[in-house]
């Protein structure tokens, strides 16, 4: 019996599996741009489970399933059985009866695990509370579209060591960038995670000066200040406001650096307007490429 192929964290997989979704990402791009898109997902059906709030992964997945010709179901655990307490593992056993491939978003990666081990169809991860593998997927495409390869570049983060941080982290390492990521001291990445991008040899560092990690960078990132879940709002707008991202930081950039930002963005608290439309800025591009970037994934999911 072949594995099932799931899509959970960037550092599960090699460089070589990364770059054939990133091909075929590619490719789905231009056959939708060029209108000769194969319904290659007919009778195919994914179901998505909303733990947490999505405007960009709900309906990047949900296009990207239609425009090959496969189906949605959303769910949330609010108004499913998983509000009153039916476990991952039971309802990972019945979705697989149902649909070709499960994407959760929820605030605890061990949910992630549980649909893992007793799913028998694809998982995806539609973003934990850990980390936020398609969106960088779609971030190193858009990169790579702009200034071609993102191997041996420089990438800044400037804010919260969060999940989309942690995801940037191990993409440094498969896909050979160089990170500098700029956080106050506590809320730097998790020391494991950093020590695992050492023991790949990834190059990494963090720092808590906003100005030195962004000096010479290629492309600079900002997330919001307040990740959804996070309780203390409060301390972390005091904490970050060193760290916003303005014209004066992306001056210390390379010229042509780019400026990314995940979405949703709170304007005035980590970007400045004038960086979020100033002609630095790929942010629609990067949101376009969810969807491509997820029609990789289900594509290389679902064989
Ligand atoms: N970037 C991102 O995942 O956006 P949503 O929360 O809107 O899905
Ligand atoms: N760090 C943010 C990303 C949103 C897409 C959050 O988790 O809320």
């Amino acid at each position: 019996m072949t594995a099932v192929k799931h899509f959970l964290d960037l550092d599960r997989f090699d460089t070589k599996t990364l770059r054939d979704i990133l091909d075929l990402a590619g490719s789905l791009k231009r056959a939708h741009a060029d209108g000769v898109s194969k319904p290659v997902f007919a009778g195919k059906t994914l179901v998505m489970i909303f733990e947490k709030p999505s405007t960009r992964t709900r309906v990047s997945f949900q296009v990207g399933m239609q425009h090959l010709g496969g189906q949605v179901v959303v769910m949330s655990d609010a108004e499913s059985q998983l509000g009153r307490g039916e476990s991952i593992a039971d309802t990972a056993r019945v979705l697989s009866r149902y649909a070709d491939a499960i994407m959760i978003r929820t605030d605890d990666p061990k949910k992630l695990e549980d649909l893992e081990a007793y799913a028998t169809v694809p998982v995806i991860n539609g973003l934990t509370n850990y980390s936020h593998p398609c969106q960088i997927m779609a971030d190193v495409m858009t990169y790579e579209e702009h200034r071609g390869p993102i191997k041996g570049r420089v990438v800044a983060w400037s804010g919260d060591g969060n999940n989309v941080a942690n995801s940037w982290i191990h993409a440094a390492v498969r896909f050979g960038f160089t990170l500098r990521l700029a956080c106050p001291d506590s809320l730097k990445p998790a020391p494991e995670i950093l020590q695992w991008a050492v023991s790949e040899g990834g190059d990494i560092t963090v720092t808590d000066d906003a100005a030195a990690a962004v000096d010479g960078a290629d492309l600079v990132n900002a997330d919001t200040w307040v990740s959804m879940g996070d309780a203390d709002a409060d301390a972390r707008m005091k904490l970050l406001e060193p760290f916003r991202v303005d014209q004066a930081l992306m001056a210390g950039a390379k010229a042509d650096a780019l400026f990314m930002h995940c979405l949703p963005a709170h304007r005035g608290e980590e970007v400045t307007d004038e960086v979020m439309d100033g002609p630095q800025s790929v942010i629609w591009d990067e949101a376009e490429n969810r969807l491509h970037a997820q029609k990789g994934i289900l594509a290389w999911c679902l064989g």
